[in-house]
């Protein structure tokens, strides 16, 4: 079993140490700060994601997982350094690599002759290439597909892990790329070892690939709902075929998250950097930007001018199951709405402050009382069962734009609601 430093206690840093403590590796675990290390070592969790408390109980009980403030103790005396440090948009759409280069510049002082640099964040294609060429280290890109939500299942049960080394294949760095994809023997997973531009791309590709498909989806749905067609049978009848599969295809507010955004910024920097002219991702980026547009022109027609409409808005992290807000779609949504001088209360059942423009209360029937209109923007499951007559009597309107499709048609409008879904007739 190995010693592995990993660097970032964030989404991907935390789930990483966590489960290869599982794996039964030893593993120390890294952040600058200090609260979030306070928390993590009495075994406190702050993100919503199912398991990850219990696995981070569990390694602390065995000793094989510990967290410390500083880098320092996660790159000495380990065999594999994870670095997890995040990669935001810069001020030109590209990837800002500042952490991960800072995290580089400690390491090149700290970590032993044979210890093997991972770069786990999400880095352009090229980056692994020009950190092995100023660091006496091996290095390698192993990017993560975890999605959030499903991050410790994610990661011990991967659909494939991806490890590239620096250098033509069969350069001496495969060897150290092999070592890392042996330390997810026990996933099952299948592996695939290649040059560490092609590791790099194969995560951008995925992640801008899975955005097109979203864009693709609520472009049809909007295309749907002027020829009276209905989304949901259109991608069922896609899906029964294999090569196009039922995944990501259903529309919503417009694809959102920590990374989607991001990565779809990033790659298409990389492309314009390199003279790649690459209109399917501009067009990706595009209409996603329309998308919250498109939800509020939706509320307008439902409720008329948006000037003084109280609106309660259901969801505002950026897909259910998660806690995080970062470049959610709900609240891109609730900008816009709140530019055109609606009035916004809120409900989601992982946010208790308010955001932004909405004043986020305890339940979903105190978000409704006296509004005007109600719009769902998550699809947490929780909002399907809930009473629409009671609804009904807490409510001055009656309409409801539900963007993800989520709600019992039937059950709304015997209500007295008129239901707006995404790409389906009005019911
Ligand atoms: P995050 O913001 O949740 O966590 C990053 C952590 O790194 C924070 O705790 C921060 O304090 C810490 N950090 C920052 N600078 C540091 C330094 N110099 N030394 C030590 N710690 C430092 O980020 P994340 O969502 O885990 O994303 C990390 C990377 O993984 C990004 O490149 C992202 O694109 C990629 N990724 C994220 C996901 C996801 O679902 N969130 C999935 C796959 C890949
Ligand atoms: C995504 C990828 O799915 C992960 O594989 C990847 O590792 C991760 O990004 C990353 O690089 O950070 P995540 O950000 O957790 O994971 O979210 P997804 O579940 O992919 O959803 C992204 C967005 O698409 C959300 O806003 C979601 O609501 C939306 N979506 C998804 C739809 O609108 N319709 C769908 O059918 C599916």
């Amino acid at each position: 079993m190995a010693r592995i430093g990993v660097i970032g206690a964030g989404y991907v840093g935390l789930t990483t140490a966590a489960c290869f403590a599982r794996l039964g590796h030893t593993v120390v675990c890294a952040d600058v700060d200090e609260a979030k290390v306070s928390a993590l070592s009495r075994a406190s969790v702050g993100a919503h994601e199912p398991r990850l408390a219990e696995l981070v109980a569990e390694g602390l009980g065995t000793g094989r997982l510990r967290f410390v403030l500083g880098n320092r103790a996660a790159l000495a005396d380990v065999d594999f350094v994870f670095v997890c440090v995040p990669t935001p948009t810069g001020p030109d759409g590209a990837a800002d690599l500042t952490f991960v280069d800072a995290v580089l510049d400690e390491a090149r002082g700290t970590v032993g002759p044979d210890c093997v640099i991972v770069i786990k964040s999400t880095v352009p294609a090229g980056t692994t290439e020009r950190v092995a060429a100023v660091i006496d280290r091996p290095v390698v890109s192993n990017p993560e597909f975890l999605r959030e939500g499903h991050a410790v299942d994610d990661f011990l049960r991967p659909q494939r892990v991806v490890v590239g080394a620096p250098g033509p294949r069969g350069a001496a760095g495969r060897e150290a790329a092999v070592r890392v994809a042996e330390l997810y023997a026990g996933t099952g997973a299948p592996a695939i070892v290649t040059d560490s531009a092609s590791a790099e791309l194969v995560k951008y590709a995925s992640n801008c690939f899975l955005a097109m498909k979203l864009s693709y989806v609520n472009s049809l749905a909007e295309l749907c709902e002027r020829v009276g067609a209905d989304v949901s049978d259109v991608t069922e009848g896609m899906s029964l075929d294999d090569r196009i599969g039922g995944a990501f295809l259903s529309p919503g507010p417009g694809w959102g998250g920590s990374c989607f955004p991001k990565d779809t910024r990033a790659l298409l920097s990389t492309a314009e950097s390199l003279d790649v002219d690459f209109p399917l991702l501009r067009a990706t980026i595009d209409t996603n930007h329309a998308q919250a547009h498109r939800v509020v022109g939706l509320v307008r027609d439902a409720v008329g001018p948006l000037r003084g409409a109280r609106l309660a808005l259901l969801g505002l992290t950026f897909k259910a199951g998660t806690d995080d807000l970062r470049d959610s779609p709900a609240l891109a949504t609730a900008t816009l709405l709140a530019a055109e001088g609606a009035v916004l209360t809120g409900y989601d059942p992982c946010v208790s402050a308010d955001c932004g423009p909405v004043r986020v209360l305890p339940s979903a029937e105190e978000a409704a009382r006296d509004a005007d209109a109600l719009v769902i923007l998550t699809e947490w499951p929780e909002f399907a069962d809930l009473d629409w007559e009671d609804m009904a009597s807490t409510m001055t309107g009656r309409s409801v734009v539900d963007t993800r499709n989520l709600l019992p048609p039937a059950k709304v409008t015997e209500a007295g609601f008129h239901l707006v879904p995404l790409g389906r007739p009005t019911p």
